[in-house]
């Protein structure tokens, strides 16, 4: 019998409302990630698309930096996709695989997200209570009983 080695259990952290992105956009959050006991910055966008979510962390796999346009931009004319600024690499937005530009088939590291009483919660890492960017401020999420 394979023995399964505890996991970290799942406490939800609220990001956002779910409206606070309107459908087919995308918004950055800069966060702090607690790693090892120290606080990391971390920078994560969340594309909506209806009530769906997909969060990834912001960083093209072509050069390793932001992917945004500035201005908060991620996303192509129609929203459809997701968008690098900096060399126009396209990324299918439900599964981070670019689809077209100087990283075909490479993708972006994907963060997990869930939709608890239409509020976007991140789920499997620690944060910060405490933010980064004071306007991306997280909290536990009450609603999930934790
Ligand atoms: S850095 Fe994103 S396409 Fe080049």
């Amino acid at each position: 019998m394979t023995e399964i080695a505890p996991t970290q259990p799942l406490v939800p952290y609220v990001v956002c409302g779910l409206n606070e992105i309107p459908s087919k956009r995308a918004k950055d959050f800069r966060l702090g990630r607690i790693e090892n006991g120290e606080v990391k910055h971390w920078s994560i966008v969340i594309y909506r698309l209806g009530q769906q979510v997909y969060g990834y962390e912001n960083q093209c796999p072509h050069e390793g930096v932001g992917f945004d346009f500035g201005g908060e931009r991620f996303v192509n004319d129609n929203g459809s996709l997701l968008m690098c600024g900096k060399h126009g690499a396209l990324f299918n937005p439900g599964t981070g695989e670019c689809i077209d530009g100087p990283c075909v088939g490479q993708s972006l590291k994907p963060v997990n997200l869930v939709v608890l009483d239409d509020d976007v919660c991140i789920v499997g890492v620690e944060l910060a209570g405490d933010d980064i960017d004071e306007d991306d401020e997280v909290s536990l999420c009450e609603d999930a009983g934790v």
